[in-house]
């Protein structure tokens, strides 16, 4: 099931911090699947490859798109001192494991017409389970 680049890294440790990032950060806002099938070392790169250009995971801090910091249970456009697209800012939701599931796992634009952020999605289930998994530690 894994491929061979995931194996190293896949350890008791990483499931383990998964299950806390799962009971403690998610509480009851959304149990789902989706957490604990990711390694969050490995979403580590993944966000490194994918979102760093963009994003910063450390509170406060925003560059070309918000500070993802305690992303997973955020309103979605609610960092005060980033400008949003009105797309974004007049679209309301929760980022729940499931709704960042499918608005990364395809074209931003698709999930949120008008928006700024150009990205096209990640297509690889595994790289996006783990991405999720290590959101969830950003807290
Ligand atoms: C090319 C730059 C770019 C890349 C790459 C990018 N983003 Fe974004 N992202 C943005 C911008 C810009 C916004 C603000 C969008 C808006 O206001 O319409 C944003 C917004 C978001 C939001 C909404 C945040 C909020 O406060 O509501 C999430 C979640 C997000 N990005 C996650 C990611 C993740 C995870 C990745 C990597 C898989 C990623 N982004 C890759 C630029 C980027």
């Amino acid at each position: 099931m894994y491929r061979s680049r995931h194996v190293r890294k896949s350890s008791n440790a990483s499931f383990l911090r998964c299950l806390v990032a799962a009971g403690v950060y998610i509480g009851g806002i959304t149990i789902s699947p989706f957490v604990c099938a990711g390694d969050p070392g490995a979403g580590a790169d993944v966000f490194k490859q994918e979102c760093a250009e963009c994003h910063s995971p450390k509170e406060g801090k925003n560059k070309k798109g918000p500070s993802l910091f305690g992303i997973v249970g955020r309103n979605s456009g609610s960092i005060a001192d980033y400008h949003y697209s009105d797309a974004l800012q007049q679209d309301h939701w929760v980022w729940t494991i499931d709704k960042l599931h499918s608005y990364l796992s395809q074209p931003a634009k698709k999930t949120n017409p008008g928006t700024k952020m150009k990205y096209d999605g990640l297509n690889d289930p595994k790289q996006l389970d783990d991405l999720i998994a290590y959101l969830s530690t950003l807290h």
